[in-house]
């Protein structure tokens, strides 16, 4: 197991739902593009690697929570049964809007919700997923384990939540290397692209201070999820996250 992370000192960023929606007000048009400079393309290697394993759960109702501008709904949707049905869920309407572009959209309905407050009824969902959105819910393990717990309520029995997010290298030399790279790159390329300060400042600040895996899978098993595994990518800056609701 690795160390605990220390602190890091300044002020921890304003992740309140009305700062996150209006820093996604600025972003949506590059949003996609940024990720896959920041990423050098390992963004979209990583969600259809997501999207593959949780297409490996059985048809029925699917949802991708913080949907965003629909990228992993879209994966999923290309690997998805006929039957199945595809929902996105985003409380960002301009993001939202993006999503509806896609040739893939009529495939996938599209929803505006906090996700949490869902407007589902408990034990509807066989599958759930999300990526790069844990850092937007909230830093608060409180907050999480809420949110997750809202997922919970809306996966049926046997269902399944997949989870991709940054995570935290164990080793300490890696983990030094990949905040050194955040901190000089991605407010700078990702201000530059898209205009927004806000928003990459946010993602600058969020990825060194998010939990590691083995934390993130604790907070997901304190929010009622079982037989939770995690598999770390690029020595563990990224990792997906299977859980599943008994
Ligand atoms: C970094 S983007 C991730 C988008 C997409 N999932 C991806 O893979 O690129 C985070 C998204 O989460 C959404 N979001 C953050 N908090 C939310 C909440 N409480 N309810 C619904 N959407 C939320 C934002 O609007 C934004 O579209």
């Amino acid at each position: 197991m690795m160390p605990p992370l220390r602190k890091k000192p300044g002020i921890m960023p304003d992740n309140s739902a009305n700062s996150v929606k209006r820093m996604f007000l600025e972003v949506p048009r590059t949003y996609e593009l940024v990720n896959h400079v920041l990423t050098l393309g390992l963004d979209i290697v990583w969600r259809r690697r997501a999207a593959k394993i949780a297409a490996s759960t059985n048809t029925g109702k699917w949802a991708d929570m913080c949907t965003g501008t629909g990228e992993m709904a879209v994966c999923l949707s290309r690997l998805a049964p006929e039957a199945a049905q595809i929902y996105g869920v985003d409380f960002s309407e301009p993001m939202l809007a993006e999503a509806r572009k896609k040739p893939e959209a009529d495939r996938i309905e599209f929803i505006a919700a906090d996700i949490k407050t869902l407007p589902f009824s408990d034990d509807n969902f066989d599958l759930i997923t999300m990526s790069f959105a844990t850092r937007n819910i909230n830093l608060s393990r409180d907050v999480l384990v809420e949110s997750f717990s809202e997922f919970c309520r809306v996966l049926k029995p046997g269902g399944r939540f997949v989870n991709l997010e940054t995570s935290q290298p164990s080793s300490r030399l890696i983990r030094k290397c990949f905040h050194t790279y955040v901190k000089l790159f991605v407010k700078a390329i990702g201000s530059r692209i898209s205009g927004s300060n806000a928003a990459y400042a946010y993602l600058a600040t969020t990825i060194p201070r998010f939990y590691p895996a083995d934390e993130l899978a604790n907070i997901l098993r304190e929010a009622g999820f079982a037989k939770v595994t995690f598999q770390r990518y690029l020595f563990g800056a990224a990792a997906i996250h299977r859980a599943g609701k008994l």
